[in-house]
């Protein structure tokens, strides 16, 4: 199966590979796997309180060249982007984008998958006060 050259970029030159602060209020992490091939996504977002925009977001994936680049794309789509926006991320986007073949459209639910994970920790972690936090 060939990857489009998109994928392939995004696989070569993976965008915000890493890890962020897990302790951070505003932090939100996702870690997310595929039934289909046991694949593992980790995707974390940092948002600004003040605004609720996405400042920062980094992913580490174990899996297929797909999935890191659906990953890799799914940061590049959250910076900037306000918590409600990101929701609303749709792996169909990142199928489009990536010119994901049918076998692959799981890679990218991997990524929606992701989001919505981080998100919904953020979430939680934001409306916990903060004595019970650092208990
Ligand atoms: Fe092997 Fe995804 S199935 S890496
Ligand atoms: Fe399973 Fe890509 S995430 S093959």
């Amino acid at each position: 199966m060939a990857y489009s050259d998109k994928v392939l970029d995004h696989y070569n030159n993976p965008r915000n590979v890493g890890n962020l602060d897990k302790k951070d209020p505003n932090v939100g992490t996702g870690l997310v796997g595929a039934p289909e091939c046991g694949d593992v996504m980790k995707l974390q977002i940092k948002v600004n309180p003040e605004t609720g925009v996405i400042e920062d977001a980094k992913f580490k994936t174990f899996g297929c060249g797909s999935a890191i680049a659906s990953s890799s794309l799914a940061t590049e789509m959250l910076k900037g982007k306000t918590v409600d926006e990101a929701l609303q991320i749709k792996n169909t986007l990142i199928v489009n984008e990536l010119s994901l073949p049918p076998v692959k459209i799981h890679c990218s639910v991997l990524a929606e998958d992701a989001i919505k994970a981080a998100i919904t920790d953020y979430k939680a972690k934001s409306v916990t006060p903060a004595a019970v936090q650092t208990a």
